[in-house]
């Protein structure tokens, strides 16, 4: 049963990013801005899915502080501690226990039939872990502990949204409720995130910017010095038109980097539109390093303070492992008790 006194007097939202490879501006412009801007209308949890980080091979070496760099980065981009709950997904180990939970009443062909495994699987020939497979049910945990009513999701994670909440409405809800009228577990809806937020790749304008591009050119990360991020604009993709346009469907490039444009230098799609209209590529270029430059200045800025300050960055992560298994901790209970498990006392 979902007991009041855990119910959320505003609604909930949970979201997280994987901390393998640099966060780029897709991620920033695409879904952290978004977060941002919820922290004060609703109820934050953004986690470090570093147990997802794992469904892939990783460098054992690397894993730990990758996590404090994503983590950082959370917070430099304006995601603040006081209002939302920031944690490392690992560190609260009810997740790794709803997910076993989950994975019992998990229908194996729901898994199989997942689009982002089977891109994956596909890259990794022969060397594909269960846990890969098991991704989505470890992601479903994450967000049904926490109760969400929402969660921020791009276009490529709404196939496993919609397998998270069928796993907590058919599985779960369906088959151990005795009152339907008192579910388990909260059924949360996807939150479609503002409009003109996707940034492609700078090396093809119909593919979407990506952690996992072999090629470093295709991505400006959040910490790439400034000569890096002019090197990189200076080197993307064009075409031989004069003037940058919106919407030209023969013209991703241009679409993308005006959009982008729109977003770093605040100006907004129209107004950025209307001064880059007549404008060439060679006067475009610069005026779009400079201002992503400007605006990844002060997020960098943060970003070093926090990281010369390890015992600030740590007290945030053991806050927000506290809060968050407080909170994980409840629903597990239920769970556990609704599947027939000895108690726990
Ligand atoms: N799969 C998500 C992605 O790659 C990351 C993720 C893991 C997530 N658990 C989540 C996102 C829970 C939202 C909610 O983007």
């Amino acid at each position: 049963m979902i007991q009041p006194s855990t119910a959320p007097a505003r609604p909930r939202v949970l979201s997280g990013v994987q901390p393998t490879g640099a966060l780029h501006l897709g991620n920033w412009l695409g879904a952290i801005r978004n977060w941002v801007d919820l922290q004060d209308s609703h109820e934050t949890f953004f986690c470090v899915v570093d147990l997802h980080a794992i469904t892939v091979p990783h460098d054992p070496k690397r894993l730990a502080e990758d996590t404090l760099t994503t983590a950082a980065l959370y917070l430099a981009c304006g995601i603040d501690p006081q209002r939302a709950t920031v944690f490392a997904q690992s560190q609260v180990s009810a997740h790794s226990e709803l997910c076993w939970l989950l994975n019992c009443v998990t229908p194996l062909n729901w898994l199989e039939r997942m689009i982002q495994f089977k891109e994956k699987a596909l890259k990794q020939g022969d060397n594909v872990s269960v846990g890969l497979l098991d991704y989505p049910v470890l992601m479903a945990a994450d967000i049904l502990l926490y109760d969400a009513d929402l969660v921020p999701v791009g276009e490529d994670q709404k196939q496993h949204l919609e397998l998270a909440r069928d796993i907590a409405q058919q599985r779960v809800n369906a088959r151990y409720a005795p009152d339907p009228e008192h579910p388990i577990l909260k059924v949360p809806e996807p939150l479609i995130l503002r409009e003109g937020a996707r940034v492609m790749s700078l090396i093809d304008g119909s593919a979407k910017m990506s952690k996992s591009d072999p090629n470093e050119g295709s991505r400006i990360t959040l910490l790439d010095p400034p000569e890096v991020i002019t090197r990189k604009i200076k080197r993307a993709k064009t075409d031989p038109v004069m003037g940058l346009e919106f919407g030209n469907p023969e013209r991703p490039e241009a679409d993308n980097l005006l959009g982008l444009y729109a977003l770093v230098s605040g100006l907004g799609r129209e107004q950025a539109a209307a001064a880059c209209a007549s404008m060439g590529w060679g006067a475009f270029k610069p005026l779009l390093a400079e201002a992503t430059v400007e605006a990844l200045r002060p997020l960098q800025q943060r970003y070093g303070e926090l990281r010369s300050d390890p015992a600030t960055l740590e007290a945030v992560l053991r806050d927000g492992r506290e809060r968050a298994s407080a909170v994980a901790g409840v629903t597990l209970q239920r769970v556990r008790r609704a599947l027939g498990f000895l108690a726990l006392n």
